[in-house]
């Protein structure tokens, strides 16, 4: 029998340890555009205020398939793990690109669709944030202030782009005004 999806409506504050905490493991940041979905793995963010708006950023290197998407649908959600953590999804879109798979299909992820953005949420993380982006803003190398090795480490110049973790691309922050936030529940 198909899965039969429900939303339920949550208040951001009520979560936000949570959501802090699981995004230091690693959560989850889905795209889309054109009809492709996308997902990657993301551990760093910001949870805040901004502009009298809840806020959350997301930091993408240039070279990612995210951004690529992002850029030409500028709409997100963040999907966080709920109580069993499922490790072997986030690590698996945390080293595949959607540039050469369906990353979605690949895990037989369950999407379900948003009701404020048009980017869906995914069942197997089901603590959703509905994000559309406000601003973007890349970051310079130019601009690192005591920064130490973060420079050298973060970006390595002789690292290619297609690389899932460090590598030569700056990291372009999105900032996206939440929208709404939902926990995907299975119906009874
Ligand atoms: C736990 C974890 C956290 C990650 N956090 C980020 C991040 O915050 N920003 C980023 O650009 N890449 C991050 N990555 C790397 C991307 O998830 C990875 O490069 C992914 O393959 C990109 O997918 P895409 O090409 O489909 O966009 C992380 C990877 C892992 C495993």
């Amino acid at each position: 029998m198909a899965n039969k999806f429900v939303k339920r409506i949550i208040e951001i504050t009520d979560y936000q340890t949570h959501i802090l905490e699981e995004l230091r493991k690693g959560v989850v940041l889905t795209t889309s555009d054109a009809g492709r979905i996308n997902a990657m793995a993301i551990s760093w963010g910001m949870l805040g205020v901004e502009w009298n708006k809840p806020i959350f950023i997301t930091f993408v290197r240039t070279g990612r398939f995210t951004h690529e998407l992002l850029t030409k649908n500028p709409q997100f959600t963040v999907n966080i793990p709920q109580g069993k953590r499922p490790q072997d999804i986030i690590s698996y879109l945390g080293r595949h690109s959607g540039r050469t798979e369906d990353k979605i299909t690949a895990l037989g992820l369950h999407t379900v669709e948003s009701p404020n953005v048009n980017v869906c949420g995914i069942a197997e993380l089901p603590l959703t944030l509905e994000c559309r982006v406000i601003y973007r803003q890349t970051q310079d190398i130019e601009d690192f202030i005591c920064a130490g090795d973060i420079p050298d480490t973060m970006y390595p110049k002789n690292v290619d782009s297609s690389f899932y973790g460090n590598n030569r691309d700056l990291h372009t922050a999105f900032y996206g005004e939440i929208v709404g936030a939902y926990i995907i529940e299975n119906e009874c």
